[in-house]
């Protein structure tokens, strides 16, 4: 008797505060910040989809640019763009899927981005692009699609503040999440982490309650949701499910 109060008593003077330390290292260097993707939305609605999002937790609006090259879908540009800043007060995350990003980028962080990302696959070298962005004072975002080699980022870890990895192939919203994106993002965790990067990883597609505990695991600082939340009976409590609170 007296030995498994013993036993008791060093659970708790040795695990315990063990356990909370690991738990407060997690929270303090992966944010797990939600991003609502607007391509969702109800667009005969945006200042009422915008005020849901400037009332509930989520910490950006998640801004998708198509242009029928880059990807088959066409969605939406500046003008909606500019309207959605006017009535949302939370940073724009834009996502452009695009061709030619160079020529576009400064046009987007005009229009009230709070940072820009273009995808890896629509130019030869990133460089161009990011240091437009960069010199407007914006967050510079590479984005990676499912297909593409993973090690394609290596060498832009350092150069921007943001990767965006798609967990669906870039161009429409609604599709399921691809399972294999776990370890393309274990693999961008551990390549920042090693080499002491304070670059944010942000996943986006397919993502919803049941699968977001797996993508926080990962190593996600940012999850991008559209369906999931637009398309919920409570937007606003989704969100809460997603960062994992209840
Ligand atoms: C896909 C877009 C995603 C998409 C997310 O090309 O980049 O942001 O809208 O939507 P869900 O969460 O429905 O997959
Ligand atoms: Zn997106």
């Amino acid at each position: 008797m007296r030995y498994r109060a013993l036993f008791f008593c060093i659970c708790v003077f040795f695990l315990v505060p063990l356990q909370r330390k690991q738990h407060n290292y997690k929270i303090l260097n992966y944010m797990r910040h939600i991003s609502p993707s607007l391509l969702a939305a109800d667009f005969g609605n945006l200042q009422r989809e915008c005020e849901m999002i400037n009332n509930s937790s989520a910490e950006y609006l998640h801004i998708d640019v198509m242009d029928g090259v880059f990807v088959p879908n066409i969605s939406f540009g500046f003008p909606v763009m500019k309207a959605v800043s006017k009535h949302c007060n939370k940073p724009l995350d834009v996502h452009l899927m695009i061709t030619h990003p160079e020529k576009y980028v400064e046009r987007f962080c005009d229009a009230g981005a709070w940072s820009v990302g273009f995808h890896i696959e629509a130019v030869d070298d990133p460089m161009p692009a990011i240091e437009l962005i960069r010199n407007k004072g914006v967050r510079t975002c590479l984005t990676i699609n499912p297909k593409t080699d993973i090690h394609a980022l290596d060498p832009y870890l350092g150069e921007v503040d943001m990767v965006l990895l798609m967990s669906v192939e870039a161009g429409y919203g609604g599709q399921s999440f691809i399972e294999e994106s776990i370890d393309r993002l274990r693999y961008l965790r551990k390549a920042i982490d090693q080499r002491g990067l304070s670059t944010l990883i942000e996943v986006d597609g397919g993502i919803n309650t049941k699968n977001a505990p797996l993508v926080w695991e990962a190593g996600a600082d940012i999850l991008v949701a559209g369906s999931a939340v637009f398309q919920a009976k409570d937007p606003i409590a989704t969100i809460n499910l997603l960062k994992g609170n209840n």
